[in-house]
């Protein structure tokens, strides 16, 4: 026995030698494998022993172990008192009344659909956010979508289309089409009206969402990595097997704004008056003046306008656009929410926002920043069980959220685990209720940013009102806008053009 282990180890380091691949193995033959096995448990060594309970990488322990406890209905209390820095640049807090209110978290709920629509839908205010069948696997998207059945609230199908497994349970739909028309598309990879109308009616689902940009990868398209591309979903998308799929970064149907606006009267149309919006990550601001002043020209207005901001998650993207690309939620909704002031037309259209949104202070933070709802993709993963291994690009999920492995997705159990989707939705929105209600509101439509509080650079407490830009109702229709305009529209407001996603020539001259 001890001579075969021998001859195998010696085997191996012959091997080590003479393979040009890794040159640690090549001076270290044999002992250089320890340094290749560390490196593979490094996560979870760093996750298990080393980790701080509030270091975010991206979610802290904390914020991790809030959402399993809410989801299993566990105690979610803490003991001894607050951890959070308060004194740092940055913290921010709610101001309670002396009146605290009693809400009702089951009226947390809004219409969104303009007067083009004939079928507003009424919406919980928290939602799962986007994520396609493919970067998550059939049990996940089963789980999730009986959750949202469970708990009356939309479960996003991500731009990978609308599968059997999103049927099955007949939760709430909301539609994403990513520039690759996914499930209504022709074989050249054009939009077909024929594909769409064959499932945009059925009363499941609720909304469609053009998907223009995604925080964590704005302006590269979609990807799901050809080790995820099964049979199965090679035919629900219409797309070869064994390589990457790739969604084209901009949409075939449309390349100006004004073409924007005919698509979406177009998919309004063809759903018979289901609400239709986008949802976009902020990036040149005069790319999003321009939707608006096509919205102006045309009189053409989304119903609704998702806001993702780079903090944002993703199955699988390049790191430098994860790191680099896009604008922050808190900017971006800010910028969007301002313009359709500035335009007179926030009342009109609806503003949802994603990105790290996990706990019910970070839904109060939002809508005080201007969101009227908001979704989370990542605080759902958790309630399925994910443990934020940062695999979800490689289909070895460990815990069969993010997988298409057969074996690995047996390891998630559907009706189990639908029912901690529905819990995490339940008590977050518990927790809201709670918190509203001590700052002596009933309805999270009612928060704004007088409520909160933030410590600015200087140490000092100011109220997050005076911390933001915001504009008069209608302020941007005026002929004479004046040289106090804010940045950004200052300097892009004039320049942008419904005719054309660039600065104009004139700006550029
Ligand atoms: C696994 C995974 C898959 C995703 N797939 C999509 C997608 O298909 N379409 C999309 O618009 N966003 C997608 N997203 C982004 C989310 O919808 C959301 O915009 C972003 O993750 C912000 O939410 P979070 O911070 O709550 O995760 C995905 C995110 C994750 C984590
Ligand atoms: S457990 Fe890891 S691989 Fe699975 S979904 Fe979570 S982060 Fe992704």
């Amino acid at each position: 026995m001890g001579a075969l282990v021998f001859l195998v180890l010696f085997l191996v380091g012959v091997k080590d030698i003479f393979q040009k691949h890794h040159a640690i193995l090549r001076n270290y033959p044999l002992i250089g494998h320890i340094r290749y096995l560390l490196e593979y448990v490094r996560p979870e060594i760093r996750q298990y022993f080393i980790e701080s309970d509030e270091e975010k990488l991206p979610f802290s322990r904390n914020q991790r172990a809030m959402v399993y406890a809410r989801s299993k209905l566990q105690n979610d209390k803490r003991g001894f008192g607050t951890i959070v820095a308060l004194y740092e640049p940055g913290s921010q807090w709610l101001c309670h009344s002396n009146l605290p209110q009693h809400p009702q978290p089951e009226s947390f709920r809004i219409f969104i659909g303009g007067p083009e629509c004939t079928q507003p839908y009424s919406s919980s205010i928290f939602n799962i956010s986007a994520m396609s069948f493919g970067a998550l696997s059939p049990n996940a998207i089963r789980a999730l979508n009986r959750g949202a059945s469970l708990g009356r609230f939309a479960h996003d199908t991500g731009e990978g289309s609308i599968s059997a497994y999103h049927r099955e349970f007949g939760g709430d739909i909301i539609w994403e089409l990513g520039s690759g028309y996914f499930g209504s598309r022709t074989p050249e990879g054009r939009f077909s009206d024929d594909k769409f109308v064959q499932q945009v009616r059925d009363p499941q689902i609720k909304m469609v969402e053009i998907k223009l940009s995604q925080g964590s990868k704005p302006g590269h398209g979609g990807v799901l990595p050809a080790a995820k591309v099964s049979a199965e979903i090679a035919l629900t998308r219409g797309i070869p097997m064994g390589q990457d799929c790739v969604s084209p970064a901009s949409h075939p149907e449309f390349s100006t704004p004004r073409e924007l606006m005919a698509f979406i009267v177009r998919l309004r149309h063809l759903s018979q008056g289901k609400p239709v919006g986008f949802k976009l990550c902020v990036g040149q601001p005069w790319e999003w003046f321009a939707i608006v002043k096509a919205m102006l020209d045309t009189g053409v207005y989304p119903d609704f306008i998702v806001v993702d901001g780079k903090e944002g998650g993703t199955g699988a993207a390049p790191v430098e656009f994860t790191d680099y690309v896009g604008m922050p939620l808190q900017e971006g909704l800010r910028l969007v929410h301002n313009t359709l002031v500035g335009i007179g037309q926030r009342d009109r259209i609806r503003i949802g926002a994603s990105g790290k949104i996990i706990s019910a202070f970070d839904i109060v933070k939002t809508l005080a920043l201007g969101a009227d709802w908001c979704n989370s993709a990542r605080g759902f993963m958790f309630a399925l069980g994910c443990i934020q291994s940062r695999a979800c690009h490689t289909d070895f999920c460990p815990t069969g959220v993010a997988t298409q492995d057969l074996q690995r997705q047996k390891a998630l159990v559907v009706p189990d685990k639908a029912q901690r989707v529905k819990n995490f939705h339940e008590q977050t929105l518990v927790c809201l209720g709670e918190l509203i209600g001590a700052a002596g509101l009933v309805h999270p439509q009612e928060v704004t940013a007088d409520y909160l509080m933030v410590r600015d650079n200087q140490g000092k407490a100011v109220s997050l009102t005076s911390t933001l830009v915001s504009l008069k109702k209608g302020e941007l229709l005026s002929k004479n806008l004046g040289s106090s305009l804010a940045e950004p529209f200052q300097s892009y407001w004039h320049r942008s053009s419904p005719d054309s996603f660039r600065l104009t020539e004139e700006s550029l001259g």
